[in-house]
């Protein structure tokens, strides 16, 4: 029977609380504090949730759920927040660390009974996985992750192994995208085949093409041997395509070609090479507004978004930054010099927006791991994570920060729209192109806010 934690000083609603989980059919038991929580906790097997209120003796609610998610064992247990009074802050503090749900009390039979089944069901799918700090050792290449958009681009990454189809990886910078083609390039049948890979952007637009293609001995001036292209070097394995984006036009249409044919023609040659690979491409740009602005072929984006991969940036995956601290902390320092996060220095990298993504995190922790006096790091030895740009939340207007999401939105449109309009001097047209929506479509937004033509 799923065992659920219930940490709240006040006895009628912890009380009640544990009365209607069992009447659901769980097994409750109970703590008044965070200290209580941990002595309960100790000797016996991680709970399958805990609800934790913020207002607690002693340490409060987001305190203990830092130790929670320091502590082995639970770092992965879901964690129910509980309020009196939701407000911005506490709620974003608390999903920020990882926190499955935030509740405002009171809370109905009805909300604890499908809060309940979503988390153990989530459970029974998908295994949690362990903290990945302690498997650093490896060195296959390894796509970590424990949020659920994580989850999805595992699952899907997994399924996508299985065929021979065409993969198109797209996201920010950072996001783990040429990882993402190695992993996949491992999972699937072709892993004893080669894994080659051709940055599009990095190769002078002359030179690509007998990059790709080869050439024969005098094809071209500097051409003093025979050289096999890169597609033939892939042949049997996987040809990653980095950077496809900043693939010139004319090498657009001969790279359709292969992969339309599946063969290679090396430049100064007559022989064509059939070739056995899988396409694995990945880019940062999106592709589908260079086609509407005429610098990328639709033809070829068909081709290869045969299977669309996208890797969410980290600030929208909060839940695998300190899991990911963890792993990058374990690979840079071991032993007994392996050093640890303290919990503002825990706090500050999960609320930071970190736009250069995992690459950024895992050098930020190499920087302060190496740069750090003691064996703690703290805030203070990611100071300049912060000396040079705001976090997220700044960019935010306060306000905005205090409404439920959709609301927020709704606001932030109707400014959005107001501001485009007075700048046009309320000319519609104008506005919507400001916007980069059509003239219609403005119409209809403003019908749908309720923006009256007196507002606008
Ligand atoms: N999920 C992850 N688990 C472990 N390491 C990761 C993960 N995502 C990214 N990394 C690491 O972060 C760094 C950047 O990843 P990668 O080079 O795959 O990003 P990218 O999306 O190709 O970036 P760019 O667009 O700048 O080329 C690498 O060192 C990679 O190992
Ligand atoms: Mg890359």
């Amino acid at each position: 029977m799923a065992t659920i934690l219930i940490i709240d000083d006040d006895d009628a609603f912890r009380e009640g609380l544990a009365e209607t989980v069992q009447d659901l059919g769980y097994s409750p038991f109970e703590a008044r504090s965070g200290d209580e929580a941990f002595e309960q906790l100790r000797g016996r097997s991680a709970p399958d949730c805990i609800f934790l209120d913020f207002r607690l003796p002693g340490a409060d609610g987001l305190a203990v759920l830092e130790t929670l998610r320091k502590t082995p064992g639970l770092q992965t247990v879901p964690v129910v927040m509980l309020t009196a009074h939701a407000t911005s802050d506490n709620t974003i503090g608390a999903m920020r660390l990882g926190a499955f749900e935030h509740l405002t009390k009171p809370v109905g039979r009805e909300q604890i009974a499908a809060l309940l089944e979503r988390i153990l069901s989530a459970r029974r799918e998908t295994p949690v996985p362990r903290v990945f700090a302690d498997e650093a050792t490896s060195h296959e290449p390894r796509l970590l992750g424990v949020s659920e958009a994580m989850r999805e681009v595992q699952k899907r990454l997994g399924r996508a192994a299985i065929g021979n189809s065409t993969v198109l990886i797209t996201g920010e910078t950072g996001t783990g995208k040429e990882i993402a083609a190695r992993v996949l390039h491992r999972a699937s049948a072709r892993a004893g085949g080669p894994f080659v890979a051709v940055n599009c952007a990095a190769i002078p637009d002359e030179l690509l093409e007998s990059e790709l293609f080869g050439h024969a001995k005098g094809a071209f001036t500097g051409a003093q041997t025979d050289r096999r292209g890169r597609v033939e070097e892939a042949h049997g394995g996987t040809l990653f395509l980095d950077e496809v984006g900043d693939m010139p036009l004319p090498m657009q249409a001969k790279l359709l070609r292969v992969l339309q044919e599946r063969q290679v023609t090396p430049l100064g040659t007559n022989r064509v090479v059939t070739v056995d690979v899988r396409v694995v491409a990945a880019t940062h740009r999106d592709l589908a507004s260079m086609v509407e602005a005429g610098t990328f072929r639709q033809d070829l984006l068909f081709r290869l978004n045969v299977i669309p991969l996208h890797m969410p940036p980290l600030r929208d995956r909060v839940a695998d930054i300190l899991p990911l601290a963890e792993h990058f902390l374990a690979s840079t320092s071991s032993g007994v010099a392996r050093k640890h996060l303290s919990a503002d220095a825990q706090r500050l990298l999960a609320t930071f927006a970190w736009p250069g993504n995992v690459r950024e995190l895992a050098n930020a922790i190499e920087r302060a791991s190496a740069l750090a006096p003691a064996q703690v790091l703290t805030r203070e030895d990611f100071a300049f994570l912060t000396a040079t740009r705001d976090s997220s939340d700044d960019a935010i207007p306060r306000a905005l920060l205090e409404l439920p999401l959709p609301q927020a939105v709704a606001q932030l449109e109707r400014a959005l729209i107001a501001h485009a309009l007075s700048a046009s001097s309320g000319n519609r047209t104008e506005a919507a192109r400001r916007l980069g929506i059509s003239r219609q479509s403005l119409y209809t937004r403003m019908a749908a806010l309720d923006m009256s033509e007196a507002s606008a």
